[in-house]
């Protein structure tokens, strides 16, 4: 198999929800090759349109991304013998403007033993997913990573339809390996969360767990109004991650996330902005946010709800 030349991009299209992937595959140069990835890509779920052009080897791939995604198009297209590039080392996550996991790309495999180890995340994780107290209907891990928040509220509230929402296709991979297996309940979705590709009034509860400290203030408050158009009046925000500092040790400890995920998406963190911003963004916390202390700094745990 050789490799295809062209890049993939992506785009919305009019009606705001599908995404549009133009892809190159040199070695489609006939009209049965053109048929055999087109069978190949048409196996997934969500697939809204196709069109491959057997003269320049162009596929254009129109799909619902709460169905499918990227990597998933582009695996279907390895799957019928032909290869298609992946991102370029140019198309770097800060390039494509996200911060990765552990700020750095190199460091995604190693996210959840060394999540494990500093964090302890397993207790706070379980006790806010027992909170979320939801019988059936939806629920968003927004910002959702490898998946172990999305898989312990898939254990947990079994009747309950999970979505996870990501930016990183590196973490959702991880992610799609831990759930694809035993959850059918789970969606996994790539795209931004600050704009959501749900309908409005949606979801029982949103939950998000280390994310927000990844976002810019504009990016927070963005992603804060779209939490509010889709939960559903009376619905509940979990918002998890490293707020102000409970003592001087815990924020020294603190730079080392600074180090790692950058200082100009963690200082409204540390300046305990995240109760503000909820309260401009309409959100209403009755109970004081429980707070936790990690070696790397004080997590707090908001529980707001949408009027
Ligand atoms: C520290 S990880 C947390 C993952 C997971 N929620 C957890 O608790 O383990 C932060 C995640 O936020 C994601 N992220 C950063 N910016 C994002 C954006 N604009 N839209 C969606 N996800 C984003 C990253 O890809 C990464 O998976």
């Amino acid at each position: 198999m050789s490799r295809a030349t062209d890049n993939t991009q992506s785009g919305d299209t009019s009606d705001g929800r599908s995404r549009t992937l133009q892809l190159t595959v040199p070695e489609m140069d006939c009209p049965s090759c053109a048929g055999k990835v087109t069978k190949s890509v048409e196996k997934l779920d969500g697939i809204e349109e196709l069109d491959p052009q057997p003269t320049t080897g162009a596929l254009t791939v129109t799909f619902d991304p709460l169905n499918t995604d990227e990597e998933m198009v582009l695996d279907r297209v390895e799957k019928a013998g032909y290869d298609v590039q992946r991102p370029t080392e140019e198309a770097t996550p800060r390039k494509q403007g996200f911060v990765p996991a552990l700020g750095y790309r190199i460091l995604t495999p190693l996210y959840d033993p060394i999540l494990h180890i500093t964090l302890r995340e397993k207790k706070w994780k379980s006790a806010t997913v027992e909170r979320l107290s939801l019988e059936d209907g939806e629920v968003l891990d927004l910002g959702c990573g490898t998946g172990t928040l999305t898989v312990e509220i898939a254990q947990h509230y079994p009747d309950t339809a999970v979505h996870g929402i990501d930016i990183d296709p590196a973490m959702l991979a991880i992610a799609r390996d831990k759930i694809m297996k035993d959850y059918q309940h789970v969606q996994l979705v790539r795209g931004t969360v600050t704009d959501l590709p749900y309908p409005d009034d949606h979801f029982d509860s949103v939950i998000s767990s280390l994310v927000f400290h990844h976002l810019t203030t504009d990016q927070k408050l963005v992603t804060m109004s779209e939490v509010q158009r889709v939960l559903r009046p009376g619905g509940e925000f979990h918002l998890i991650d490293w707020g102000r500092p409970a003592s001087r040790l815990q924020r020294a400890s603190f730079y080392i996330i600074q180090l790692l995920d950058g200082f100009d998406t963690t200082s409204d963190n540390i300046d305990g902005k995240h109760p503000v911003f909820l309260d401009q963004s309409g959100f209403k916390e009755e109970t004081n946010p429980e707070i936790v202390r990690t070696p790397l700094g004080t997590i707090r745990i908001h529980r707001v709800t949408k009027p």
